[in-house]
């Protein structure tokens, strides 16, 4: 038996992968990203869109420790839908900081920066005294005053932000500051930040947002300013074609001294599309599956069912579960029409289907995208951010 121990394979939300297999051109262009901001030229950032599991989180969290590698403060945010911004925002420039103090030669000018990030931070909150009194943000300095402290998110966080790129300057490099799930921050808050980062590249200041989130992210920053195509470079992080599908098997395998028969990668490209969090998870069940080494056709075939359950449970389930019957009777009759492929259809398609006005089914359709289940591809049109969503809803009703 191959020893389950040894089980390389990671299927899992954020779950580094033991080969990050076909991102080359993302990480090089983030290369050049680091360089030209901290020699102060201007360059527009990194943002990766994509559909649930394609590895947007993985690959966010790979730029946080280039950018760290050389010498950069950054800090990373998870957007939540109607939370505001500032204080997880506060937890992640603190982090940048500390990053950066290390290498700092005046403690004090570290702290003059900690404590604006302080005043910021305790704006917190304004509607709920009670709370704000509770909260404290754990930075062990007193608050400074009059700086990005005046509750107006935008002018605070152009304050913020120059003070902690000033801070990176004086070492010569820079921040970056990463927000997974981009799509859910506040409309004020999107609007605020991307005015901060306008202001901030234009005056060379080395700071960079890196956003991770759904496809429909594009348009939601476009409907927030204009000029958001000027800021971000839009990546697309896409399904892994054959070749980096079969190495991200190929390459843990072999570092494990195990083999794998090219048979056995052929079915695991058909079980899993490419789609990286399925070819986590086949090849997992696929290692723990095979009675010896080399892991044949056969061993993938036979952990087939346990890869299914797994993601039945795991990456679908946990989803469905978040909907109410309303929205699962909306994702049903998306899956019905689009017979369990993965295409977007007319909204006024699923209203014919389901017999009822397509007024009346807004609010199950808004609160379905709010929820990240499903994400408007065009106008009037709607589509699964769950990869494969619609052949598991017509699976499990059979
Ligand atoms: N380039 C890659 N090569 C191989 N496996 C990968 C790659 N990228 C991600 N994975 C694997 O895919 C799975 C999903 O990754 P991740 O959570 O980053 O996806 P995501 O796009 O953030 O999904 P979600 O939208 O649900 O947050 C993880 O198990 C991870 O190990
Ligand atoms: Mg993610």
């Amino acid at each position: 038996m191959m020893d389950p121990v040894r089980n390389p394979f990671a299927p899992g939300a954020g779950q580094r992968p033991p080969e990050l297999a076909g991102r080359d051109r993302e990480l090089t262009a983030f290369e050049v990203v680091l360089e030209r901001v901290s020699r102060g030229r201007p360059e527009r950032s990194l943002v990766l869109t994509g559909l649930r599991g394609v590895g947007k989180t993985v690959l966010l969290g790979e730029l946080r420790s280039m950018a760290v590698r050389r010498g950069w403060g950054a800090g990373k945010i998870e957007a939540r839908p109607d939370a505001e911004l500032r204080r997880p925002l506060s937890a992640a420039l603190h982090r940048a900081i500390r990053d950066l103090a290390v290498r700092h030669r005046n403690p004090e000018r570290v702290e003059q920066v900690l404590g604006v990030l302080k005043a910021f931070a305790l704006r917190a909150n304004p509607d709920g005294a009670r709370l704000r009194e509770r909260w404290q943000p754990g930075i062990d300095v007193p608050a400074a005053q009059g700086r990005a402290d005046s509750g107006d998110i935008e002018i605070d966080l152009v304050e913020l932000f120059s003070e902690v790129a000033e801070l990176a300057k004086d070492v010569g490099t820079g921040v970056a500051l990463m927000i997974d799930e981009m799509q859910d921050v506040r409309p004020e808050d999107l609007s605020a930040l991307c005015a901060a980062c306008h202001e901030l590249s234009q005056s060379g200041a080395p700071l960079v947002v890196v956003g991770a989130g759904l496809p429909h992210l594009p348009a939601v920053l476009s409907a927030s300013k204009s000029y958001s195509e000027r800021l971000f470079r839009y990546v697309l992080i896409d399904r892994l074609d054959r070749a980096d599908a079969d190495l991200a098997v190929l390459a843990p395998v072999s570092r494990e001294d195990a083999g794998i028969s090219p048979f056995a990668l052929d079915a695991l490209f058909e079980a899993s599309s490419g789609y990286p969090y399925f070819v986590q998870a086949y090849a997992k069940a696929a290692w723990d599956a095979a009675p010896s080494d080399p892991i044949t056709a056969e061993d993938v075939a036979v952990a087939a069912p346990e890869a299914e359950a797994e993601l039945a449970v795991g990456f679908f389930g946990s989803r469905y579960e978040r909907a109410t019957p309303a929205e699962r009777e909306y994702l049903r009759a998306m899956a019905d029409l689009t017979e369990g492929r993965d295409e977007a259809i007319g909204t006024s398609e699923v209203a014919v289907y389901l017999g009822r006005k397509p007024s009346s089914l807004s609010p199950a359709r808004d609160s379905l995208i709010k929820k990240g289940l499903v994400y408007s591809a065009e106008r009037g049109r709607i589509a699964f951010t769950v990869p494969h969503f619609g052949r598991f809803l017509l699976a499990r009703e059979e």
